[in-house]
């Protein structure tokens, strides 16, 4: 396994990431942690040292235990990695004026081509991403340059007879889109055979999960979507029935969502759900509320009570689950204010923990979106399931802009159901984002058979997008489309008209409301 020590870079996790895309065990620790002692019991195979804001000029600032570089396995140092490594073996590192490098860089090689470089400078130049205030100006004794850039004379060094590679740039990052053969061939050089699996992965964290929840009680606010699907199958696996889960049922749903994601649950997976219907108070307080934020405050205030009514009845719960991403840990520390933020705190139950005193289980804390669903797959859950469309917190209440009436809930679930059905029928579920069907607050006239109609029209949606913050329109066919609007208007009772909405993300946002 391999131990990288952590700095305290903001992109840390995106290194552990790259490792395990290759199959490689990690784990991060920070580097307050990293003694002698420890890195002993650990018996890592490679090191990597992550980078970090600080400075090593300055006193007191982060070192790796200086045994480390004699422990006799390689290792990599990244930014500010490289530079800790460099002062701690004898290079010099200097701060200050017109030493910072923030954004592209261009990395060209020197003579030598070494091991570590492999399937690197194809084209001559690589281009790579620079974040750094401080420089090495001088490297230490052993090492030599493999690769430098206008500013950074020092980009790539390295000490074969040590195996110790030094870069100043971060190759785990996107805008080094060459960067992960750096850490195939690093990983190739410390002797790991790239055997490890994300099975192996859901053995660690059932572990990790026991120790920290002993014998206590979790709750988990299952809402049917991949995240907290994926984090409630985890934690059972691990204590069992020392979990409940909470469905909260608002009435907000797609056609049989509620089944389906209790069924699941409870018949197949034998997971201790309470299935909170709670209908008749979410629509008996929307009742007559058509301004959208208005009706998301009482959809976010009402769950969060219903929640907490349910879980106070379980006794000796010590423990809230949630299915946190490693993204919404970036995001949450990076950013305040904007529309992530309101989606999050939905969607994590926001504030709960505080208010009741419960402590977080967090398992997929450290995962990626793509990577919660290998793990879904691994233990079990339905392909069908895991590649569901993000359906959001207050369900259909967004979807049906103006006011919400069972009338028009019923109408929207059917056309819903039929437009689903069409996409998957045609083979696109898997490349659109999320696709669903807003029912409009306005009746048209139409005429079918002989007689006139007056019923609500719909407005069809589907697009595609990498994260939900920006998205484009899918361009279904002209026939896709008129095979779908003739169904919808012949199947559901209530509508009689059918548009497409081609809105993209800027300036629309995906949901109506
Ligand atoms: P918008 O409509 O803002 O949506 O473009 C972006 C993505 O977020 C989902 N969404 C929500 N998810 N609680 C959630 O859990 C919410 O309050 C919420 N609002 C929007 C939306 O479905 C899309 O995937």
């Amino acid at each position: 396994r391999l131990l990288i020590i952590d700095f305290g870079s903001q992109v840390t996790q995106l290194i552990a990431r790259r490792l395990r895309e290759l199959n490689v065990y990690c784990e991060i620790h920070p580097y307050q942690n990293v003694t002698m002692d420890f890195v002993r019991e650990f018996a890592p195979k490679a090191v990597i040292f992550s980078g970090g804001p600080d400075s090593v000029t300055r006193e007191g600032s982060p070192r790796a235990p200086q045994e480390i570089f004699d422990y006799g396995v390689p290792i990599l140092g990244i930014c500010y990695g490289q530079q800790v490594m460099m002062h701690q073996l004898g290079g010099t590192v200097q701060s200050g004026h017109g030493t910072a490098e923030f954004g592209r860089a261009y990395v060209t090689p020197t003579e030598e081509r070494i091991d570590m470089l492999s399937g690197w400078f194809l084209d001559q130049t690589e281009q790579v991403w620079m974040s750094h205030g401080d420089h090495v100006s001088e490297i230490a004794p052993g090492f030599k340059v493999y690769g430098t850039s206008p500013n950074a004379p020092f980009a790539i060094t390295a000490d074969l007879e040590r195996n110790f590679y030094a870069v100043q740039f971060h190759p785990e990052v996107h805008h080094t889109p060459n960067g992960k053969t750096l850490y195939e061939n690093f990983v190739r050089l410390a002797g790991f055979s790239g055997d490890w699996t994300m099975g192996a992965y859901r053995e660690q964290m059932v572990e990790t999960i026991r120790e920290q929840v002993g014998d206590k009680k979790v709750i988990c606010a299952l809402s049917g979507g991949v995240d907290s699907s994926v984090a409630a199958a985890l934690i059972h696996e691990a204590i069992g029935d020392q979990l409940t889960c909470v469905f909260v049922d608002h009435g907000l749903l797609r056609k049989n969502e509620a089944e389906e994601v209790v069924g699941m649950f409870r018949d197949h997976m034998n997971l201790q759900v309470i299935h909170a219907d709670e209908t008749e108070l979410f629509l008996g307080e929307l009742e007559g509320q058509s301004d959208p934020e208005t009706k998301r405050k009482i959809i976010g205030k009402l769950f969060i009570d219903v929640f907490q009514k349910y879980a106070d009845q379980i006794e000796g719960a010590e423990f809230l689950a949630q299915g946190t991403l490693y993204p919404d840990v970036i995001e949450s520390v990076s950013f305040s204010g904007g529309p992530s933020v309101t989606i999050k705190s939905h969607h994590n139950v926001g504030g709960l923990p505080e208010k009741m005193g419960l402590k977080l289980v967090e398992p997929l804390r450290e995962l990626f979106k793509d990577e919660v669903r290998a793990l879904g797959r691994e233990l079990g859950l339905p392909d069908s399931f895991i590649g569901r469309h993000p359906f959001p917190g207050p369900g259909l209440a967004i979807r049906c802009p103006g006011e919400i009436t069972r009338d028009k809930l019923d109408i929207l679930r059917e056309a819903d159901a039929i437009y689903i059905d069409q996409i998957r029928k045609h083979g696109l579920y898997d490349e659109i984002w999320q696709a669903f069907v807003a029912i409009l607050p306005v009746r048209t006239v139409g005429v079918m058979g002989d007689g006139r109609t007056y019923d609500y029209a719909c407005a069809l949606r589907a697009v595609t997008s990498v994260d939900g913050m920006t998205a484009d329109y899918y361009p279904f066919s002209h026939e896709f489309l008129g095979e779908t609007a003739t169904r919808i208007i012949n199947e559901v009772k209530g509508i009689n008209r059918c548009t497409y909405d081609i809105t993209s993300k800027p300036p629309g946002t995906i949901e109506w409301e």
